[in-house]
């Protein structure tokens, strides 16, 4: 059987820019794995993530889902079914006019009876929370309800791999709470994820973490590894976790803080 997913020697230049995208980045993932991309501003995370959906064709290189390639035209539907994106920016995802036929319209374009389009569409409206706003504009939502029927648009299309971009960019506490669990339950249902970002505290959980610079992977392991490598994981643009920032600048055992609690237990040794 093919592999799951496969990035091989991918590269992307803009057209007519003089700055790489992204250049020659490997991975093979495995089924059911949460990856975390960390990187800068511009280092190449979201053309990244627009290669891995079949968005950007890579320059060279090859993306291949289930053996399927993202450079075939013929097989860009065999991708989009796999493989979804949550966009950085919300309001560049939504297409239609109201939150309910925003969420339809993927499902519709799906051949589903028209019962299970609509059971689909209700489920989505009310794990989002989303059912009180099902008659606005997608545009007229706040940034966090905004976030969530992007989120919602893939969830209910349910791909193998779902990719994330700054899922948290711009939320108060609360919306971030909220979809960091709806992000988490995703996860331990078994989902395969890809969570770009430049916070390590979302990372935490991931069982691989690739660091880019500059369109590269500069940095590949388990996200415990940056811990120990703080001033290296800063100058990538990486910000660490709060509490784990707060414990370096007191001089305590920073690596072993991921939290408040954990630094209160610290301190109090
Ligand atoms: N449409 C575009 N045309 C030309 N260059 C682009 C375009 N989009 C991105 N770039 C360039 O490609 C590089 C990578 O950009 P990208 O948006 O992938 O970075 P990023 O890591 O997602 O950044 P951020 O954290 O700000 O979202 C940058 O140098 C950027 O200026
Ligand atoms: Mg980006």
């Amino acid at each position: 059987m093919a592999p799951f997913f496969v990035l091989d020697q991918v590269s992307y230049c803009y057209p007519g820019s003089s700055t790489t995208g992204v250049c020659q980045v490997n991975l093979e993932l495995e089924p059911g794995t949460f990856l975390a991309v960390l990187g800068a501003n511009g280092s190449g995370k979201s053309t990244l993530a627009r290669l891995c959906c079949g968005l950007l064709k890579p320059t060279a290189g090859r993306v291949l889902v289930e053996g399927y390639s993202t450079a075939n035209d013929d097989e860009l539907k065999e991708i989009y079914r796999r493989v979804g994106l949550v966009f950085q920016h919300p309001d560049n995802q939504f297409v239609a006019g109201t939150v309910e036929r925003e969420i339809a319209f993927g499902v519709e374009n799906r051949t589903l009876s028209p019962a299970v389009i609509r059971r689909t569409v209700d489920e989505g409206l009310v794990r989002f929370g989303l059912e009180p706003r099902k008659n606005v504009s997608p545009h007229s939502l706040s940034g966090g309800e905004k976030r969530l029927l992007s989120l919602a648009d893939i969830w209910v299309l349910k791909p193998k791999l779902i990719l994330v971009d700054e899922p948290l960019a711009m939320l108060d506490p609360g919306a971030k709470k909220r979809i960091t669990r709806l992000l988490a339950d995703l996860r331990y249902s078994g989902q395969s994820m890809i969570w770009f970002t430049h916070g390590l505290l979302e990372a935490l959980t991931a069982d691989r973490v690739l660091v880019m610079a500059g369109g590269r992977v500069v940095w590949s392991g388990p996200p415990a590894g940056l811990l120990t490598m703080a001033e290296q994981a800063r100058a990538w643009g990486i910000t660490l976790p709060p509490a784990t920032e707060a414990a370096y600048r007191l001089g305590l055992k920073a690596t072993a803080v991921t939290n408040l609690d954990e630094l209160v237990s610290v301190l109090w040794r």
